[in-house]
């Protein structure tokens, strides 16, 4: 078990749910972590505003005064090693990050999808899940790989689809399994418990 918290550096585009999910966590004892910073690349996320609240340092990297995303995520990349991130955690991050990016933290990135992976990869995944007609839908957490949502599956829980679902509905519940699979992931990384294998992630015993 290591001595320190895992340092975290989280990633994020908007209301930061999942990442206030990750805070209230580690403020529980549940999570053996600190996020050291919130990188966005929206000035207005306001995953940046609850960073700044608790004191956590919160960076805009704006994505027009970079002249291709190559250079806009070694500026990301930037700001996490300067603050010795160990474990990059995507948190309702819009943007699909460059080969070179993933290649720097190899198996060091974490991903919350609002989906059963592999079903439903990409943008508006509950209201892909409405439409296929699916009775079980759900949320995953994944290592990041090159693709879009394709990585090893680290956790998963599913929830029904109820009849009267709206897009809303099914996302308010799906995002209740998220917040709580998340802080449970990181966990995990911190306690050395996560053993990749193939396509495989093996959770070892504590
Ligand atoms: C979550 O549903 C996440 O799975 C998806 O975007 C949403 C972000 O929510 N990728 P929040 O910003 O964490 O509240």
């Amino acid at each position: 078990m290591r001595a320190a918290p895992l340092i975290l550096g989280v990633l994020a585009s908007g209301r930061g749910s999942n990442l206030q999910a990750i805070l209230d966590a580690i403020d529980a004892g549940r999570c053996p972590a600190r996020v050291a910073v919130v990188v966005s690349d929206r000035k207005d996320a306001a995953a940046l505003d609850r960073a700044r609240r608790t004191g956590i340092r919160a960076v805009h990297v704006d994505p027009q005064a970079h002249p291709d995303r190559v250079a806009f995520d070694d500026a990301i990349a930037g700001a996490l090693d300067e603050h010795a991130v160990e474990l990059v955690c995507l948190a309702g991050y819009m943007r699909l990050l460059s080969p070179g990016f993933v290649r720097r933290y190899p198996g060091r990135i974490l991903n919350v999808h609002p989906a059963l992976l592999p079903a439903f990869p990409g943008l508006r995944a509950q209201r892909q899940a409405l439409e296929a007609g699916v009775r079980v839908a759900g949320a995953t957490v994944h290592l990041v790989d090159e693709g879009v949502d394709t990585g090893p599956i680290v956790l998963q829980a599913a929830v029904p689809v109820l009849a009267s679902d709206t897009e809303g509905t099914l996302s308010a519940r799906i995002l209740a399994e998220e917040h709580r699979l998340y802080p449970e992931a990181i966990r995990l990384f911190a306690e050395g418990r996560i053993e990749v294998s193939g396509r495989r992630v093996v959770v070892k015993e504590a």
